[in-house]
């Protein structure tokens, strides 16, 4: 009788353990990222034989909100590119006037354009000229037309840096930049209609710190935003190759005993999985040397959105090729859209334009900068021929 009493807990031991062991395997829970929803952060100098596609290769790099990947690509005859924005890989609430969306689409224009300059064209952007407006329909629409000119091929170190670019949102050091990096990034950032601001006294950043806490807690309030972001969120190994897209842990910032953890536990719910973003924003992300915005002369206008995107990549590419992490912290304009939406009062416009001192001017996109204390792993992304556009589409 103890025998095969022992003998069933051994077996029970031998289950759980190999259930144990499938999950550790299935979940990726020891795995970083790799294969191939990586694949194409390898593959981001294309070949000659691509043609007017090879750019592309690096454009569906760039940075996005949630890794939506809202881009769509059309190669017309031998000589333009058409980018659309495939508006239905939305975050809705989170989003409703998509002007992230095209924030994201104009980070890929940027690298779009930088490689074709290496590769030897000379492109010309005409941006599609209009106005966002509130929960657009969620067909395809051409954004801008890319006319792509012969050229010489030339050297591009914000080029180099593409494959290095990733968001950081980990620890940052109690290390200030040279000043040299705040000339250099106003420099690289600066438009006619779109300028930077930077924070570092260490009272204007606590500011804009509360400001994005606080609007960090509005955003997790709601339950149509929050719902909205969860959709974006890939759990486990599995998700992130069936999907190719969205947050994942592993992109979260988390030292690697929480990353583990969190593959092997089940699932969190949507309120958890804020809770936490909550505390990791309040610990961890509002902290840096550098706090910033950009700002445009009209958050709605769409070709001003994309200049801003553009912007924010060139920053973002710049700062990967001198060592520096960056992250995106847009909640107090997600706030300031959101209330927009629902036609409710809004402070966080004001606030940001008071401390940004730049009346005449909106912030469009809100960010930190530092030294990071570990490199950000690269986020997963679709393989290029799957937003090369069919014909079909309007
Ligand atoms: C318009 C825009 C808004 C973003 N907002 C945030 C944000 O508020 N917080 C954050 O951690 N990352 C934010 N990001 C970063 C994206 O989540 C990130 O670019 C995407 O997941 C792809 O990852 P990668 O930049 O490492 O390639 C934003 C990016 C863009 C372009």
């Amino acid at each position: 009788m103890a025998i095969s009493r022992r003998v069933l807990i051994g077996a029970g031991a031998g289950v759980l353990a190999a259930g144990l062991g499938y999950r550790i395997w299935d979940r990726g829970v020891f795995a970083s990222p790799s294969g191939e929803p990586y694949a194409p952060w390898d593959h981001w100098q294309g070949g000659v034989i691509d043609g007017l596609k090879r750019p592309l290769h690096a454009a569906i790099l760039a940075a996005n909100p949630h890794d939506t990947q809202p881009w769509l690509f059309e190669v017309n005859a031998s000589d333009s590119i058409t980018v659309y924005a495939d508006r239905i890989r939305n975050l809705g609430s989170f989003d409703p006037f998509r002007r992230e969306m095209h924030l994201g689409l104009g980070c890929a224009i940027e690298n779009l354009v930088r490689a074709a300059q290496v590769f030897g064209y000379t492109p010309y952007i005409r941006p599609v000229a209009g106005k966002l407006t509130l929960s657009p329909p969620d067909e395809p629409k051409a954004i801008a037309h890319i006319t792509m000119d012969p050229g010489q091929p030339s050297r591009d170190p914000l080029f180099e840096a593409i494959p290095n670019r990733h968001t950081n949102r980990g620890l940052y050091r109690d290390r200030e930049p040279g000043s040299g990096v705040v000339t250099g990034m106003t420099a690289v950032a600066g438009d006619e209609n779109v300028r930077v601001v930077f924070l570092s006294d260490p009272g204007a950043r606590r500011d804009m710190a509360d400001l994005i806490i606080d609007a960090t807690q509005r955003i997790i309030g709601d339950a149509q935003m929050s719902a909205d972001s969860a959709r974006w969120i890939r759990t486990g190994r599995r998700e992130v190759e069936d999907h190719r897209d969205g947050i994942s842990i592993d992109n979260a910032g988390l030292p690697s005993s929480t990353v583990m953890l969190g593959k092997l536990l089940p699932d969190l719910d949507a309120a958890t999985q804020d809770q936490y973003w909550l505390d990791n924003t309040k610990s961890t992300q509002v902290h840096a040397p550098l706090l910033g915005a950009i700002l445009v002369k009209d958050r709605l206008d769409m070709a001003q959105a994309l200049a801003a995107g553009r912007a924010w990549q060139r920053m973002h590419l710049t700062a990967a090729a001198t060592g520096l992490a960056a992250q995106p912290l847009n909640q107090p304009v997600e706030c300031v859209d959101r209330n927009a939406q629902l036609g409710r009062h809004d402070t966080f416009r004001h606030d940001l334009q008071k401390l940004t001192n730049a009346n005449d001017w909106e912030a469009t996109f809100v960010f930190r900068l530092g030294y990071a204390e570990r490199p950000a792993l690269p986020s997963p992304r679709r393989p290029l021929d799957d937003v090369m556009k069919s014909s079909g589409y309007a």
